[in-house]
């Protein structure tokens, strides 16, 4: 290795933030309507049709778009609702402010999404809904998943924070269940700074979740006879998207075609090399009718610990390469819901094993092909110096 070539700085996550998101921030900063305005509703209508869905709704983060997609739902007190233990912790949370109860299911060994035999022995009486987490932008086995729940009455809410552009079975990941999540922040597919959006072909719902993105007023404020009167008519929250990051995030979706090509690229190539590498699981860019965007190209070490993952990531760091871990506990077993829940020390296999062994390398749009050459040649001398 070169001298250069050791001093390489390869981050995992760039935003790529250009002239037209700056101008578009401006011209908001320019006038006099910074929320629930026009560059909200554009940019809702314009990601719906990119999606395929009947409905956006922009929102503050994923989280709160989770959070709004189970209440729009009917999740609440008594509920409880099927959630892989291997995820972030953000998609329990939402069902918990719903005041509903998260009953974990392991993931596959194969692509780390939701293990269907695992959420069918995870149902109860008081099961109401389920959350397909679309792993790494990898879709689940929503047909499996989906028949399940149709069979059981139950809601599908796709965790789809990080699958904006995956797709199963041409559909785009986010638009198959009864609702979607996706997440803006700053590391994602795309980025508004912070933000999320909800989507639904379901028109009650889509209604239900923009009332109570903004505190359940009975009027919006383009519909009131006077100004400053309004009903509440339910609980609800401030979740709402600023103009600002409305006005970004419709830059940003213009250039995500691109995002997506320059990912999936860089993915293929990245994925190509490090296949073969002895102990070594990549989950699959493609799994059945499931297509990934590429997040990340993940990469998993033996269950045994036979090979380090402390050691492959001081290799790394020590070459300039960035990576990130999802995630870095399996949910049951964090500090939070294992006080609670006290799962047996053999519980959950796979999501343990992923969250002790995994390593999420960089495919991003803010790199290129000698970048995925370099990640694939530092892992590859990890290997060989043993
Ligand atoms: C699977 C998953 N769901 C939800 C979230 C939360 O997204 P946000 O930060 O937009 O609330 C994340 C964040 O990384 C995530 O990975």
């Amino acid at each position: 290795m070169t001298d250069r070539e050791s001093k390489r700085e390869i981050p995992f996550a760039r935003p790529l933030l250009g002239d037209a998101e700056r101008a578009a921030a401006q011209r908001v900063l320019s006038g006099h309507v910074l929320t629930h305005g026009p560059e909200g509703r554009a940019f809702e209508a314009a990601f719906a049709e990119f999606v395929g869905a009947r409905h956006a709704v922009a929102t503050s983060s994923c989280t709160t778009a989770l959070h709004l997609a189970l209440v729009a739902a009917g999740v609440g007190p008594g509920d409880e609702v099927i959630v892989p233990a291997m995820t972030h912790v953000a998609t329990a949370h939402a069902v918990e402010h719903c005041g509903a109860t998260p009953v974990f299911a392991d993931v596959s060994a194969e692509t780390g999404g939701l293990d269907p035999a695992a959420l069918r022995a995870a149902l109860t009486p008081r099961s109401r809904a389920v959350m397909p987490v679309h792993y790494i932008g990898l879709p689940c086995a929503m047909d499996e998943i989906g028949a399940v729940a149709a069979a059981r009455g139950l809601a599908v809410i796709e965790d789809a924070a990080a699958a904006l552009g995956g797709r199963f079975g041409g559909r785009q990941a986010g638009t198959i269940g009864t609702a979607g999540a996706y997440s803006f922040y700053p590391t994602k597919l795309m980025t508004t700074l912070e933000g999320g959006m909800l989507v639904t072909d379901d028109d009650a719902l889509a209604e239900a979740a923009r009332k109570k993105r903004a505190f359940s007023y009975d009027k919006g404020l383009g519909e009131r006879a006077m100004p400053g009167l309004y009903d509440i008519e339910d609980l609800g929250w401030n979740y709402r998207m600023n103009e600002v990051q409305a006005a970004i995030g419709l830059c940003q979706l213009t250039r995500l075609p691109d995002f997506l090509a320059r990912r999936r690229a860089n993915a293929e190539r990245l994925h190509a090399a490090l296949a073969g590498l002895p102990g070594v699981t990549l989950f699959p860019l493609r799994h059945g009718a499931a297509e990934s965007c590429c997040f990340c190209v993940n990469l998993t070490l033996p269950r045994d610990g036979s090979v380090s993952r402390d050691a492959l990531m001081r290799h790394l760091q020590a070459r300039g390469i960035g990576f990130s871990v999802h995630y870095p506990v399996a949910l049951p077993f964090s500090r939070y819901h294992a006080a609670r829940n006290h799962p047996a020390a053999e519980a959950f296999p796979v999501a343990r094993w992923i969250a002790a062994q995994t390593l999420s390398l960089p495919c991003g749009p803010h790199l290129g092909a000698d970048d995925m050459d370099a990640i694939a040649a530092a892992v590859a001398d990890f290997f060989q110096e043993g």
